[in-house]
């Protein structure tokens, strides 16, 4: 089948001439959406007295779903249209032939464009740095059974801990908001015995970088539930509120 690829070219950060560019490229129905970028690379590499743009900058590493670079967004949804599922797990079968797919990178202040479709996410590490993690004791590891944990919360805690940080959440919100992101990291830690020395800290100070970093509010539309990769649902946003005025309160 062939498609049209309707992409997004940026040279650099301040690219006054950034637009779209469209490219006929020949894929298969079982290629992974990346592979046909590699396919088109590879074109427009061999071509490249008629493409002097060069390579289409793309983010990937894993191309399995854990690792959460694949950054596109795909006829305006980001990661493209199969639900809980990212760029680099669909396929194209998910297109008919003759489609024109527009495809373009996070659009968010806190993400800014690096080139074409790769956007600069360290906002996110930044916000983890604040409280995203636990303090433990180094060593061995200890027993598996140490520290019991009923099965509830052990599963609502490894839902949330599903969250590959991928930032789709971000891309999908008019506000571009990162809240559930950071829900789902506060929530995680929160539901477990070894988030509780930490649980105040973390959710104040994950918050104050967030907000700092230039994200929005929530306001609820839902949209940031719909685009996620990893099916993180809106209760990580309540959690998130109770967490905070929690520590808050008793911060005063
Ligand atoms: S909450 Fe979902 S969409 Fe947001 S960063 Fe985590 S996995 Fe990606
Ligand atoms: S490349 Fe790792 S999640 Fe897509």
């Amino acid at each position: 089948m062939k498609v049209t690829l309707k992409v997004w070219r940026q040279a650099g950060p301040r690219d006054a001439k950034a637009g779209f560019r469209r490219y006929a490229v020949d894929v298969t129905p079982d290629m992974s959406f990346l592979e046909a970028f590699d396919v088109l690379n590879e074109h427009i590499v061999r071509r490249h007295e008629e493409y002097p743009e060069g390579p289409i900058a793309f983010d990937h590493d894993c191309r399995e779903g854990i690792c959460g670079m694949c950054s596109m967004v795909i006829d305006g949804r980001p990661h493209g249209p199969w639900a809980a599922t990212t760029t680099c797990q669909l396929h194209m079968r998910a297109f008919k032939d003759g489609d024109e797919i527009t495809v373009e990178p996070w659009r968010a202040r806190a993400f800014p464009v690096i080139k074409d479709l790769v956007v600069d996410r360290s906002s996110f590490d930044r916000i983890q740095q604040a409280g995203g993690f636990i303090s433990v004791g180094t060593g061995s590891a200890p027993d598996a059974n140490a520290i019991p944990i009923g099965k509830a919360a052990a599963d609502q805690a490894f839902d949330y801990a599903a969250c590959i940080g991928c930032g789709a959440c971000v891309a999908a919100c008019p506000n571009a908001s990162a809240m559930l992101f950071v829900g789902a990291k506060v929530a995680h830690l929160a539901l477990l015995p070894q988030g509780q020395v930490e649980r105040r800290q973390r959710v104040l100070g994950m918050v104050v970088v967030m907000d700092a970093e230039g994200f929005g509010g929530c306001t609820s539309h839902g949209e940031c539930e719909a685009a996620c990769p990893k099916e993180i649902d809106l209760d990580a946003i309540s959690i998130l509120n109770g967490e905070l005025i929690a520590a808050t309160l008793r911060n005063e």
